[in-house]
């Protein structure tokens, strides 16, 4: 018989319901991103973004049941993002389906943001060879994981300062392109030089899979306002912005790919997937499509709106928490860290 799970996700500044299929037929998937609430604030307000939710998330589900041609009778499960999260935020999204469950006696499956994203790469290719690599490259989270079996993953590396959306949406800023900084960091980009402006790569030690972004936004910082001036310059324009952003992007693209390579020669995988905002990016995968070294692998580049914040991905990954009987109590609480521990992270 069909698992058929209602999943729901406001983790953030999206508020998303999907039905799931078998782990992987996506029969709907309702996003609403809360960007022009946020915009103006360069970041995600925690306040505004779970009222936010509050107010869209019943239209939400019903619009995901509606379009996926059923009703709460024909669900086998609710599944919810319970971590991690902004703690507002997730509750939200936790008492509508903790509601949804309680009233049609359905069970409740809590699951992990980031472990979503990780899965990402099965959700779009059930098939793909195990093990595999996975990139996770969103707003707050950036690392690299070894999944084993669906469900079940290994993290080799992790940022240590910001995360890869984030130095992208804070390079942005400095540079005077709009929130979210990764699109209209890739959109000025487009007519840029790559190699116009000499960006710092932070690779840390020789063997080590860790991330580090932050230097990189202070040395953007420094190009456009070289130290010791302490006024601050008119946002770049014409074709100083397009240079400026391609190499940007370009520096923060390769660390991305030098770390994926690292741990790809390290580990045994067959496969490589990426999930996560970042993972939209045009310029990354172009990279790794192209990378002669990644070419024995099994490339999974799933379709963009599986790797921003979405709902799919929250049913598809419950699917195995339901296979496997992992259901959750109706007091199942709100955590703001990942289920790999590491600190909470919240942006601004
Ligand atoms: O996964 P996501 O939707 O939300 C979080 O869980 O954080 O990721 C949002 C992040 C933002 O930092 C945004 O700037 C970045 O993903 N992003 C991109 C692109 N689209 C969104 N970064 C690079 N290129 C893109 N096309
Ligand atoms: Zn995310």
């Amino acid at each position: 018989m069909s698992i058929v799970i209602l999943g729901i996700e406001t983790s953030c500044d999206e508020t998303a319901a999907a039905v799931v299929e078998n782990g992987h037929l996506v029969r709907s998937n309702i996003v609403h991103s809360q960007i022009e609430l946020h915009a103006r604030w360069r970041g995600v307000v925690p306040e505004i973004a779970s009222r936010s939710h509050t107010e869209r998330i019943l239209p939400i589900v019903e619009q995901a049941l509606a379009a996926a041609g059923v009703t709460a009778n024909d669900l086998t499960a609710v599944a919810v993002t319970h971590r991690p999260g902004m703690i507002g935020c997730l509750l939200v999204g936790m008492a509508a389906a903790k509601a949804l469950a309680w009233r049609f006696g359905l069970p409740l499956l809590g699951v992990d943001h980031v472990q979503a994203h990780v899965h990402t790469g099965l959700l779009a290719d059930p098939a793909m060879p195990l093990p595999a690599l996975a990139l996770v490259a969103s707003g707050g989270h950036t690392a690299m994981y070894r999944i084993t079996a669906p469900g079940q993953s290994e993290r080799l590396g992790t940022t240590r300062d910001d995360a890869a959306g984030e130095a992208l949406d804070k390079g942005a800023a400095l540079l005077g392109l709009p929130y979210p900084g990764g699109p209209s960091i890739e959109q000025a980009a487009l007519t840029g030089n790559r190699a116009a402006f000499d960006l710092p790569r932070t690779l840390l030690s020789a063997d080590s899979l860790d991330f580090s972004f932050s230097g990189l936004k202070t040395a953007l910082l420094y190009t456009l306002r070289p130290q010791g001036t302490a006024a601050p310059t008119a946002p770049p324009t014409g074709q100083r912005l397009a240079d400026l952003a391609a190499s940007y992007q370009e520096a923060v693209v390769d660390v991305l790919v030098t770390k994926i390579r690292r741990a790809c020669e390290r580990h045994a995988v067959r496969s490589l997937c990426i999930g996560g905002g970042v993972a939209r990016n045009r310029r990354l995968r172009e990279r790794l499509a192209d990378d002669p070294r990644l070419r024995g692998l099994h490339l999974v580049l799933p379709n963009p709106t599986l790797c921003a914040d979405n709902a799919a991905m929250i049913a598809s990954l419950a699917t195995v928490a339901w296979r496997e009987g992992r259901t959750a109590p109706l007091d199942l609480d709100a955590v703001a860290t990942p289920e790999s521990g590491g600190k909470a992270k919240v942006r601004p």
